[in-house]
Parts: structure tokens; sequence; C-alpha cells
């Protein structure tokens, strides 16, 4: 109320004043419900990439660094548990929701990831949840909401109980949980586990610019908790994920975000200095920027890309990070269209692939990858393995690599290459992580703390000399 000596009018805008405070405290935190459930859509039913639908998203608001990151969190919790909360959700609402009421759908799922995996305190979870209704358009859907969250959290164990389907026990499409089964019987709860967890952050070091531990210190100074990480030499792992722009010195190169398992990849090249190596498949240039810092003596690093805008990625990667690289967007499966007929002593073909490997970083791949890909891919993979392999100078190696956990596209796909190419033997691997496969090695998420990998490295077992054409 007013004091008594204002008037009328002033009382009314302090009262319009403190409604608009009331509005702005409980619509951001709605905004935000609103913004996240929009962007699961985007990938779960517009079969869009995680990194789209959030660009659309958060393009069209100005929210700060933390807000964003609510809406990230909220919707990756979505993608990634999708089965799970669409079951629960279906199981609290008495009648089924119209096709055009999807959007209240993805709210309650909003709701119960809130009340199920994050630490808000159940009356903020709900009541925003709720608001957010209101900010979608559809404030009679707020009873409902009220109503289905509120009986989430009193009946949450018994509801639970109650799922049945593997899919919702698993949170996996049954593709791809069947396929991880038959693979790997005695690893896959582990895997489907670790699919399902937040991925720690990884970083590199560029050892060319700062060492681990002074850049250690630099983390600890800007109050980032950091631990070297034991399996690479390049490696720190931080405690609570930041935005990569909070790490000292990102701008200027002296770090990159990059997994464990992706930093084992160039130290097994054992790259001299003079040698020629191409990355066939570089894009957006984490491994070539690898290559590049850890042997500056190279006489040339050739790298790659079929995609032209991934190439600008590329390019972009380097210039950060004060590298030199030739960078050509070509299909490197056709040399005849981009080679200049030197031959390499170092290749790397880092190939497209399910990415059923880093699940955990990009679980937007359980809802956007199909069966039929992993057979297309399967292709490019031996298109590529083939079209590249005349190119490796007497000697060289060539390195195969896919962030992939399926047989096919790794060690069936090595053992049909030899089929076809007498002369490639294969060479063993400087590295301890992961499974054997005969051909290769095999990391798996949830037992090397990793992202699963698949390395394997061939050499020429012939005497071809080298020739420049
Ligand atoms: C796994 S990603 C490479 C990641 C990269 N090596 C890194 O560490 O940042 C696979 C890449 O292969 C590229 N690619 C797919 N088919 C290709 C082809 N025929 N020739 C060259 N690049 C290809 C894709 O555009 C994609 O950028």
């Amino acid at each position: 109320m007013g004091s008594p000596s204002m008037s009328v009018s002033d009382s009314k805008v302090m009262a319009t004043d403190r409604a608009a405070v009331n509005t702005v405290d409980r619509s951001l935190p709605a905004q935000l419900r609103l913004q996240a459930a929009r962007a699961a859509s985007a990938v779960i039913d517009g079969g869009r990439s995680s990194n789209d639908a959030f660009d659309a998203v958060l393009s069209a608001q100005s929210l700060s660094g933390r807000d964003q990151a609510m809406v990230k969190e909220i919707a990756l919790g979505v993608i990634r548990w999708y089965w799970t909360l669409a079951e629960i959700v279906q199981r609290l609402l008495q009648t089924k929701l119209r096709n055009k009421d999807r959007d209240i759908f993805f709210l309650l799922m909003t709701g119960v990831y809130q009340l199920k995996f994050m630490h808000i305190p159940a009356h903020a979870a709900v009541d925003s949840t709720v608001q957010a209704c209101e900010s979608a358009g559809k404030p009679w859907a707020k009873r409902l909401v009220n109503g289905v969250l509120r009986n989430y959290v009193r009946r949450a164990a018994d509801i639970e109980s109650q799922l049945d389907s593997d899919a919702a026990l698993s949170a996996h499409p049954d593709w791809i949980r069947a396929r991880l089964v038959a693979a790997w019987p005695s690893a896959w709860k582990q895997i489907i586990d670790a699919n399902n967890a937040r991925p720690p952050m990884c970083l590199r070091v560029n050892l060319g610019r700062i060492s681990r531990d002074e850049y250690l210190a630099r983390l600890c100074k800007a109050g980032i908790v950091a631990a070297n990480d034991p399996q690479v030499a390049t490696g720190l792992i931080v405690e609570r994920p930041v935005a990569v722009d909070a790490l000292p010195g990102f701008s200027k190169g002296l770090v990159s975000v990059q997994d464990t398992a992706a930093q084992l990849v160039v130290p097994a090249l054992d790259l001299r200095p003079g040698q020629r190596v191409l990355d066939a498949c570089a894009a957006p240039g984490g491994k070539t920027a690898h290559i590049v810092e850890s042997q500056p003596a190279l006489a040339e690093v050739v790298a790659v890309d079929v995609d032209s805008d991934r190439v600008g990625r590329l390019r972009a990667t380097l210039a950060r990070l004060r590298l030199d690289a030739h960078c050509i967007a070509a299909d490197a499966s056709r040399p005849d269209t981009w080679w200049d007929g030197v031959y390499f002593d170092r290749v790397l073909i880092d190939a497209p692939c399910s990415g059923t490997g880093v699940i955990r970083r990009h679980p937007d791949i359980k809802h956007n990858r199909r069966p039929e890909d992993v057979e297309a891919l399967c292709e490019v993979q031996a298109r590529l393995l083939d079209g590249v392999w005349p190119l490796l100078a007497p000697g060289g190696k060539l390195m195969y690599v896919t962030c992939s956990v399926f047989p096919e596209e790794n060690q069936h796909q090595i053992s049909a290459f030899m089929q076809r190419h007498p002369d490639a033997v294969v060479a063993p691997l400087p590295m301890q992580a992961g499974v054997d496969c005969g051909v290769g090695r095999q990391t798996l998420p949830g037992i090397d703390a990793m992202d699963g990998f698949f390395f394997s490295m061939l050499k020429r077992g012939d005497n071809r000399a080298a020739q420049v054409k």
C-alpha cells in the first residue's frame, strides 16, 4: 500500500511497479523452462542438432551466461533422458495430450527432469514450469502441469518402479541398446550408464606455449578447480565444467577442449621432424591443431575436409591457436581432385561415424541417428580408407580412428580393408587404454573414464619408392 501522503495515482503506479517486479521475478525462470522445452523439442521432434537448437532459441533472447547454462542443462537433460521422462509423464497424465499440445508434454518433461536430476527446490521447479504455460500462451495448462508435477513429487518412487520398457529403463532407443548389448555383452550396462552421465570437461594444454603445471596454476588463480589427467601428458580435467571463455588464455590459444581419448591419437602417430602429414577428415581441427602443436618441425600438414563450412571452423581453430596447416575443402577419398602427388609419411583418418562413443557429450545422437546411417557411414569409411591408402609413403603409417563403439565401423572395417589390401600390416599402438580388438584398440565410455574411441595403426608392407608426380 502507498503511504498516507501518496496520491491515488502514485499508489497505482507503485502497485503496477510491484506487479512488474513480480512478473519479472517469476517470468524469467518460466522463460528459461519454456526455451529449454523448445530446444529439446527441436532436437527430439524436429531432428535438429542440439547446437542448432540452442542457436535458434538462445539467439532470440539476451540471457546471461548463467541463464543460458540453465536452459542448456534442462534441455540436454530432457534430450538425454527422453525415453524415461516421456514414460513417467505418460503414466502421470490421466489422458493423452493432443498432438497440438506436445509443447505442454515437453514442459512436463522439463519439470520432471528438474525434480529428478537437479538440485532445485521442488516448489521452485514446479512453480516456474507452471508459469511457463502462461509464457507459452496456454494458461489453461497451468492447473494440469501443477497437478501432474505435484503428483510426481508425492509418488516418484512408485511411478518409477512401474517403468518396464527397455527404452525407459536405459534411456536409449531400442536399436542402439540392442547393438550395444550384442557388441559388448559384459560392458553394455556401464556404457549405457556413462552415456547418460554428464561428461567431464577435459582440456588439452598447448605445451608449445605453456607447461601443464603453469596452466593448472592459471586455472587455480581463476578459481577453476582442475587436476592433471593421468592418461595424457597434455590433459587436465576440470572439476565443474565452465564456459570456454572463462578458461584463462583460451582466445589466445593456450588451451583447447578435447576429451582424453581424442588426446591419445596424436602421440600414437609418432611424429618426427621433416615428415609430411595428412589429416584426411580434419574439421573442426582438434587433431590437426594437436598434430602441429606436438611436432612444430614437420615439413607440412595437409588438412582436408569435405565440408567447406567446417573447413572454415578448422581455419578458425588454427588461427585461435596461432598454428598453420594447408587446409583444403575436398573429398579426401578422391585424391585426383586435390592431391599434389607427394606421398605422406603419416596419415590420420578420423572418420565420420555414428558417434556412439560420444553420446554422453552429444545426447542428440540417440535421437538423430538411424540404423541405416551406420551402413551408409561404413561405406564412406571404406571409401576413405581405400582412397587415401595409396598416398602413404613406404614405411609410412596410417591411423584410422572413430568415436564409435560399433564393431562394423571399427575392427570389422579394418579387417575388411586388410582383405582388400594385402600390403597393409597392423602396427602396435603405444597405449594401454581400452580393449584389444586384434586390429586396434577400443576405449569404452564408463570403463576408461573417457569417450569411446577406436584406434587402429596400419603400416605399408611394400617397398614402393617415394615419388613425386
Ligand atoms: C569425426 S569428424 C573429424 C573431427 C576432427 N578430426 C577433429 O579432431 O576436430 C569427421 C569429419 O570428416 C569429414 N568428412 C566426411 N566425409 C569426408 C570425405 N569424404 N573427405 C573428407 N572429409 C570428410 C566431415 O565433414 C567431418 O568434419
